[in-house]
């Protein structure tokens, strides 16, 4: 996967490894040629450290050899480490707690599943909690992982919503979850406005907005579709992150962006065709609403135009 790195001389590789050490991912592994060391950062080193020299690279998936014969990859959110469903040696897998930065040791018992799109979690080691603060791009991101949804492998995606974004841009998260698009773009100091119908989620989205000291971040609890029944032509950037079912909502959000206004509109498709199907249908409705223009992986873009 394309990630930041910080790109190293060999000579010089172990000095910088140790002054990089908090911002390195413990998910990727790292990469070198012949000159050079690659460490896959994450992307806030580049606000917080200027001294250094940043490249995107495509980064193998660190494999954790949890002694001979277990291989898996896990994700890491705040200081807790999360195993896949399938690995079978749980026992084996305890080594993680050794890392400096793990303290809990949790492994996946369901697919992320229900309208709020939780996982169900089985604990293996360490600290006996579901709690954690995550970091990034700067921001802090307090959070349940069993009760509330939140995906460090979003991360890039989430930096790279916002860069389209200018102060002062409104922008409504119809389902921001705990936050991570919401924050940082009012980081940026865009005025947002966020939604989930997940009472867990919107505890942790009021305390991130404190943590992070935002204050032009609006929250409400609710169902997006219902609380947003009311509204044209307001928003700059309309957010839908809940990809078996943004399609429901794609009316709402079509009526409250601008003209020239972005739609981040998220799916999930089983092979090519159905996802070409989905494309094929929004765009349909896209004209028919005098709506254009899809960038294939990006935002549905509204021009007041009709053609693609
Ligand atoms: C895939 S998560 C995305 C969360 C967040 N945007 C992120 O990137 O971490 C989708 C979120 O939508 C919420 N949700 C589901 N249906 C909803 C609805 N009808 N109205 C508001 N929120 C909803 C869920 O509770 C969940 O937090």
């Amino acid at each position: 996967m394309k990630c930041l790195s910080v790109k190293a001389p060999i000579k010089t590789a172990e000095a910088i490894r140790q002054k990089i050490k908090a911002f390195l991912r413990d998910d990727l592994r790292t990469d070198k040629d012949v000159d050079f060391v690659y460490f896959p950062v994450q992307e806030s080193i580049a606000e917080e450290m200027k001294d250094l020299w940043l490249v995107k690279r495509d980064f193998k998936k660190r494999e954790i050899n949890i002694e001979e014969g277990i291989k898996t990859s896990y994700d890491v959110i705040g200081d807790i480490a999360i195993l896949p469903l399938d690995i079978e040696d749980e026992e084996r897998a305890l080594v993680l707690l050794g890392r400096k930065n793990i303290n809990v040791l949790l492994k996946r018992s369901s697919p992320v599943e229900g309208e709020h799109r939780t996982r169900k979690l089985k604990y293996i080691g360490g600290e006996k909690r579901t709690e954690t603060i995550h970091k990034e791009h700067g921001c802090f991101y307090k959070l349940d992982v069993e009760k509330t949804y939140f995906s460090p492998r979003l991360s890039t995606e989430r930096s790279r919503v916002v860069k389209k974004m200018e102060r002062g841009d409104f922008v409504i998260d119809m389902f921001a979850g705990i936050g991570p698009f919401s924050i940082l773009a009012a980081k940026k100091g865009c005025r947002v406005l966020s939604l989930d119908n997940n009472t867990h989620a919107i505890r942790y989205l009021r305390e991130n907005k404190s943590l992070n000291r935002v204050k032009n971040l609006d929250i409400v609890l609710g169902d997006s579709g219902k609380v947003l029944a009311r509204g044209k032509n307001v928003a700059d950037h309309v957010i839908m992150n809940l990809p078996f079912n943004s399609y429901k909502f794609l009316d709402t959000a079509l009526r409250l962006a601008k003209e020239n206004g972005r739609i981040y509109f998220y799916s999930i498709g089983r092979g090519e065709d159905l996802f070409g199907e989905q494309i094929r249908e929004i765009e349909e409705r896209i004209g028919s609403l005098d709506y254009m223009k899809r960038e294939s992986s990006g935002p549905i873009r509204r021009t007041g135009t009709t053609s693609a």
